[in-house]
This record gives structure tokens, sequence and C-alpha cells, in this order.
């Protein structure tokens, strides 16, 4: 049993746990052990909460019953889970997050025992934090659903953009201020009821609106920004449990949401101001099909694996750029084999990363780790973009908008001003794919029409099994 400075101590530790662990993820290097510090926080933090002093004997079996029925879901679903559905399996975690602080949030208003010890203002600031953290809670609950429901194809990508949808938004803001304040002038648990309920349908509706209009391209902004939005959910748990360490760790996973909402803001070239106010994903960003965007015109170089493994065997540099179709094709292994192959001849060749390549951050990343592909060849698109025209030859696998000139030339296009990789400055362009199909954003590439563009179609390992035949051949 833990006492009440040993929980407090146990909670210090566990919060140092948890910083350390944000610091190692920020590294491939050291994301390992980034990893081990969170789970060896969170363990001592799940320790210290149910074996100490809040926690009664007979409210224990209850926990772990609990712990068992959510962890065995949870084991099952990280492990069954492809690579490329996380976001969806991320969004669906989202959602808990939110619903757990709406069930907090009701079951500490009803509970006499939980508001007994709050008179005068701590009572009202005890009120708020119910309020406010349902209203979190329901907002990012909803939100949750429906984007996991557009990032696993469940409901439509497009933008649902209702008439006057700002100002539904601003009228449901109001009505939620007004029952704010009928809610803490209430005098019983059944006067302060109404209020509440009606809050938390239009938080709920706020959700579902406030996603549904964002279109499919900018959903992983989307689930960045509901990370957000859960982390404050949790910390508004903590305020109303007045368990420190949810409070701190909610914050923790708030502010760093928000980070990552900003940097990803930035690689998609949207406003990171748009997307916190939820009132982005206008027709603009919608995944149209290149809509007002010049239309790329012209022939297209296709060639085979046996002429790619020639130049590459030509070239003194290699970069090579992955995207989500090589996660699709599972062809990281491939990737590496012939790197290393390269290598061995002498060859430079190294990898740009784009920060949103595939379908969630460090989706890359994690696929060469787990290829065993060097750090110290594996560069982000800033690091890289300037060595292009010094680049004999360029490996575009299973990528597209990342490397869509359109992006910098045609300010029509609806990815107008996401920074791109220039891989187009290079002497030659090889893209893998299996057709002219568009990437998620749904527009049309000039990069495949380039002179010195060559397309090698297929399924992205398939064709490199072939190409690495060659170069061994
Ligand atoms: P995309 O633009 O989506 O292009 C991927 C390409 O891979 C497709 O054009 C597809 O062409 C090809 N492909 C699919 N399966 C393949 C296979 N088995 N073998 C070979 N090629 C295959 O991907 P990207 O360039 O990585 O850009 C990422 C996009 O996703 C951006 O628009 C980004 O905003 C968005 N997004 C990013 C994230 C994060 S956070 N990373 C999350 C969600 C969405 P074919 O069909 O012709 O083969």
């Amino acid at each position: 049993m833990f006492t009440s400075e040993l929980a407090t101590v146990s909670y210090i530790g566990a919060t140092i746990l948890f910083i350390l662990s944000l610091g190692g993820l920020s590294n491939q290097e050291t994301a390992l052990r980034g990893n081990l510090y969170g789970m060896i926080g969170m363990t001592i933090a799940v320790l210290a909460t149910i074996f100490g002093p809040q926690v009664t004997g007979a409210g224990i079996p209850w926990i772990i019953g609990a712990m068992v029925i959510g962890g065995s879901i949870g084991m099952y679903a990280a492990k069954t889970v492809q690579m490329t559905q996380m976001p969806e399996l991320v969004a669906l975690m989202h959602s808990m997050v939110g619903l757990a602080a709406m069930l907090v949030g009701f079951s500490t208003f009803i509970d006499p025992e939980a508001s007994k010890s709050f008179v005068g203002a701590a009572k009202s600031i005890h009120e708020m934090e119910i309020y406010i953290g349902i209203l979190i809670g329901a907002v990012t609950f909803s939100g949750s659903i429906v984007a996991f429901g557009k990032l696993s194809g469940r409901i439509g990508g497009n933008p649902l953009l209702l008439p006057g949808r700002h100002w539904i938004n601003l009228m449901g803001l109001l009505v939620v201020i007004w029952f704010g304040r009928e809610f803490m002038n209430a005098h019983t648990i059944q006067d302060g009821m109404l209020p509440l309920i009606v809050m938390t349908v239009i938080a709920l509706l706020f959700g579902i609106h406030m996603v549904m209009a964002i279109g499919g391209a900018d959903m992983p902004v989307v689930v960045s920004m509901l990370n957000s939005y859960s982390g404050w959910a949790a910390a508004a748990t903590g305020f109303m449990l007045s368990n420190d360490l949810l409070i701190v760790t909610g914050a923790l996973v708030g502010s760093s949401g928000a980070i990552l909402s900003y940097i990803m803001c930035k690689a998609m070239a949207r406003s990171f101001i748009s997307v916190i106010a939820g009132g982005f994903g206008t027709a603009s960003a919608a995944p149209a099909p290149a809509g007002g965007a010049a239309q790329p015109a012209g022939e297209v170089f296709p060639i085979l694996a046996l002429e790619t493994a020639e130049l590459m065997r030509e070239a003194k540099s290699v970069i090579i750029v992955p995207g989500y179709g090589m996660a699709v094709a599972q062809a990281q292994h491939t990737v590496y084999e012939i790197t290393k192959l390269l290598r061995e001849k002498g060859v430079n060749v190294r990898f740009g990363i784009h920060p949103v390549a595939g379908r969630m951050p460090g989706h890359m990343n994690v696929l060469l780790a787990e290829a065993k592909v060097p750090y110290d060849i594996v560069f982000e698109m800033d690091e890289l973009n300037d060595d292009f025209p010094k680049t004999d030859l360029v490996m575009v696998i299973g990528a597209n908008d990342i490397v869509n000139p359109g992006a910098q030339d045609d300010p029509n296009s609806p990815i107008a001003g996401m920074p791109v990789l220039e891989v187009w400055k290079a002497k030659t362009s090889i893209v893998m794919k299996r057709s002219m199909a568009s990437g998620y954003a749904g527009v049309d590439n000039p990069l495949f029409y380039k002179e010195n563009n060559r397309m090698l179609f297929g399924d992205a390992k398939k064709m490199l099994d072939e190409v690495l035949t060659a170069l061994k051949a």
C-alpha cells in the first residue's frame, strides 16, 4: 500500500519519466529508450494510483477487472493493427479519453461526497472544472469518432460544409456559455443536470460538425489536434479528481499535441490558428481532383526494373524518397537490401523524409528503422533539398504528394505552398508506383511528365525485388 507521501513521490517520479520519454521520442536513436521510460512511468503511475490513498480495498478488484479487459483489447488492437491503420487506432483511443473525461465529469457531479469538501469560491472552481472537463471531453469524443470514420473510409473524405457553419458554431458557443451560467447558479444536482446535458449534446454535435467540415487531406492535422484536445480533457479530469499526475500528464499531451499540429500545419501549408479554431477545411483544402489547378499534360517515360538497376549502377549519388506506397507494399526490407548493395559498391545513398510522408508523423522513420537502415543516412526534407541538383538519381518509392512540383509552381493547386522534396532537380528521377493515380490529396503530379523523370510501374515490393535481382546479376 502506498501512503499519501509515497504516492506523491511516485507521481513526481512518473512525471519525470514522462518528460524524459517525450524527449527520447524526438530522436530515432533514443526513441526506444523514450518508450521504455514511458512504460516504466506509466507502471509506477498506475500502481501508485491503485494502491494509493484514494482507492479503498473494495474498489481494487473492479479496477483490476477493468484493466484486464481494457489491457487485453488494447494489446489485441496493437498487435493486429497495420502500420497504415495507426492514425485510425489513435483516433479511436482519443475518443476513449474524451469519453472518460465526460463520464468522470458526470459521476463527479452526481457524487455528493465529491463536492462536499468544496465551499465558496472552491466550489465554483470545482463546478467550472466539471463543466469545462465535460465540454472538452464531449468535443474530443465525438470529433475523434468522426475522424476514425473518415480515416477508415466508413465516412466519406469530402468536407461537409453546412451553410453558415461558422454562425452555427458561434450560436453553439453562446448557448454553452449561457447554460454554463445556469449550471453555476444551480443549487441542487437536479437543477444543474439539465444545463449539463444540454451543453454535452451541443459539444457532441460541435465535435461532429467540426471534423465533418474538414477534408480528407487535412485529417492528419485533425488527429494531432484531437490528440492535443484529449490531453486537455485528461488534464481537466485530473482537476476533477484532484489528481496532480493526471493534470501534468494531460498538459504534456495537450501541449505536445499542439506543437505537433503546428509542425504538421507547416509541412502541409495550413494555418495553425484556423486549425485550432476548428474552422479550416474549406473548399481549397478538400482533396479535390486538381480542381482549378492546371492539369499537367504530356508524355510519361516508363522504364523497366532492369534499366533502373543499370541507372543505379552508374550513379555516384542516390537519394531514396519513400512514401505511403512503400508502407503499403511493405517494401522497406528490399529497399534496405538495395541500399546495402549500392553502398558496398561505393554509391552515396541517402534517404529523404518528408514530415508528412505516409499516413502519420514518423511513419517512414519507423519503417526504415524496422528494416535496419542506418540512422545516419536518413535525412529530413530541409537537410536534403539543396542537394538534389548535385544528385545523379532519385528513387521515389510509392510517394506522390510530397514530391509534387505543383505545390511550388501552381498557385491554384490544392496543395499550393506545401513544402515538397525537390526531386525533379536531380539528374534523373524514377517514380515507382502502380499507375498514374493521384496520391492522398487527389491532385495530379507534373513530376511524372518531366523529361528527366522515369516511371517504374508496378507494386513497389515486386518491382524492387526485380531491381535487386538485376543488381545482383
Ligand atoms: P501519397 O501522396 O498518398 O502517394 C502514395 C502513392 O503510393 C500513391 O500515388 C499510389 O499510387 C502509390 N502506391 C500505393 N500503393 C502502392 C504499392 N503497393 N506499390 C507502389 N506504389 C503504391 O503519399 P505520400 O507522397 O507519402 O504523401 C503523404 C500524403 O498523405 C500527403 O498528402 C499527406 O498530407 C497525407 N497524409 C499524411 C499523414 C501524415 S501525418 N504523414 C497522415 C494522413 C495523410 P498508385 O495507386 O498508382 O500505386
